[in-house]
């Protein structure tokens, strides 16, 4: 058994968590909307066609902001499509995904969604095939009060009140050479200023967040960011970044670097975080950009088009990853490199939410949980509170591509509207448990209150439709003991904790 400590303090305090950070992210791709969220007909579907017991698994995960309606899709997307009588409609070819589109489902559909799923919208404008005026339009349709032309559409489309949308993306992955309407980042930056700065003489409630670079692999990777920040530096509250990890090789030593990539997360958001700050800079300005990591994710099957039987189809199957235990931990440990840089870090989108690269799939029969679903719950249901500085003290390894990975990772959330502390562990070692201590003598008030685990024999255990349980959260409060202000924990080998104490 390995020894490790993990020292933190309450009065070290990173930031408040934002709770965005537990956001998700629905693209109209695949079945993530048709199928996943909306199925008229289906027996678990309300009377608008709404499916109840995703939106209850939605619930439970914790999800806060939700991104729509892409994603790729996004960038050829014409809003007006997806509004109105249904008959009206009209079908698309969905050209990024290479879907059917029929727009039976659309801006006020997800509204209606996010109200039966406790989420709220973020919204993201075409900046690929459309530009400043179509984005003007949108939000007038969706946040102003009445008596103009698309507020009153929106009225005469039976929605009264204004949707009140506060979060906004400036298009999506424009440097993306896949993207619809890829632009350099002159053009785009200059675009995206444009657009922000109507959207908030129109509304200056709303937060902006224009695209950083879609991905730390891209030529683009850095300078995109700086450009993009310094030229939207004064309309916008957050640039995006996004990110996935992938382990389409098999043995064991495979794992042991794929759950090292954390690390490059962790660099990737300094690095971004370095772009902004760099805006600042030549704006000789106290304003800080933050961070909305907007996609994040573990993907396997490549970003490709849809199998050729089923191009120009009506919701096909599309990169419906099955994610095994070392994909949630992988997916626990980015999560708690996000919490450690809440002061940066104010929203996370994890990409996707049903179907597509989910943590919720469905069938026409049911609807369940993947592995991955487990560590975002927990996050959202104990990571909301103040993040603290903690450093683990625990033994390293080497993998082919990173040096000094710790075995442990961590992360501290103090409550203290709620008298409590959430120690979040992840042990990546394959083979050892650990014997965890932590000094909490400024806890000793407190109780255990529950160890929470997610561990399986097998770290390749998936869930399926036919084996739903496969691998679930268990309760082990026997793995800790908390002693006059001292928490001893087994962590057991490549495992998912999270310690829970209350006065
Ligand atoms: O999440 C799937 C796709 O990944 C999104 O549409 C796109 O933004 C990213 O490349």
């Amino acid at each position: 058994m390995r020894k490790a400590i993990l020292r933190t303090d309450k009065y070290f305090k990173i930031d408040k968590v934002d709770e965005r950070l537990f956001g998700s992210f629905l693209e109209h791709m695949g079945r993530a909307v048709y199928e996943g969220v909306y199925q008229p007909g289906n027996k678990f579907a309300d009377e608008n066609g709404i499916r109840l017991d995703t939106a209850a698994l939605v619930k439970e995960m914790g999800v806060t902001a939700v991104r729509y309606p892409g994603g790729n899709i996004v960038s050829a997307y014409n809003w007006e499509d997806g509004v109105g009588p249904k008959e009206l409609r009209p079908v698309r070819l969905e050209a990024a995904w290479q879907n059917l589109e029929d727009n039976s489902f659309g801006t006020n559909e997800f509204m209606d969604w996010t109200k039966i799923s406790n989420t709220t919208p973020m919204m993201a404008v075409n900046l690929g095939t459309r530009g400043v005026e179509d984005a003007m339009h949108l939000l007038e349709y969706c946040n102003f009060p009445g008596g103009t032309y698309y507020s009153d559409l929106r009225k005469k489309h039976g929605y009264e009140k204004p949707h009140n949308v506060k979060l906004w993306c400036l298009g999506n992955e424009m440097d993306g050479p896949w993207q619809i309407g890829h632009r350099n980042a002159h053009e785009y930056g200059t675009i995206a200023a444009q657009t922000a700065k109507v959207m908030k003489d129109i509304d200056p409630s709303i937060e902006l967040a224009a695209c950083g670079s879609a991905g730390l692999k891209l030529p683009t990777f850095g300078e995109w960011d700086a450009t993009v920040a310094n030229r939207c530096f004064r309309y916008i509250d957050y640039l995006s970044m996004h990110t996935y990890y992938n382990n389409r090789n098999f043995t064991l030593d495979d794992t042991r670097d794929f759950l090292g990539h954390a690390l490059t997360f962790d660099s990737q958001i300094h690095s971004v975080i370095a772009a902004c700050d760099y805006a600042s800079a030549i704006n000789k300005s106290p304003k800080r950009i933050n961070l909305s990591i907007d996609e994040w994710n573990v993907v396997y099957r490549p970003h490709g088009k849809v199998p050729p039987d089923a191009r120009w189809t009506k919701a096909p199957h599309q990169i419906e990853d099955v994610y095994n235990l070392e994909d949630a931990l992988l997916v626990g440990t980015m999560f708690l490199t996000m919490l450690n840089h809440a002061d940066r870090v104010k929203i996370g989108c994890l990409a996707q939410l049903v179907n597509v690269i989910a943590p919720i799939m469905t069938s026409d029969n049911a609807a369940w949980k993947q592995t991955i679903f487990y560590p975002f719950k927990h996050c959202s249901n104990y990571g909301r509170g103040t993040a603290l500085y903690n450093v683990m003290e625990c033994d390293k390894y080497d993998s082919k591509n990173h040096t000094d990975i710790p075995y442990l990772a961590s992360s501290v959330i103090y409550n203290e509207e709620e008298d409590r502390l959430a120690i979040f562990v992840v042990n990546r070692d394959l083979d050892e448990d650990s014997n965890l201590e932590v000094d909490l003598r400024q806890f000793k008030d407190y109780k255990l209150d529950r160890h929470i685990i997610l561990n399986h024999d097998d770290i390749k255990a998936v869930n399926t439709e036919e084996n739903p349980d496969n691998v679930v959260e268990q309760i082990k409060n026997e793995n800790s003991k908390f002693e006059n202000g001292c928490l001893t924990s087994i962590i057991e080998k490549h495992s998912w904790n999270v310690i829970v104490l209350k006065k």
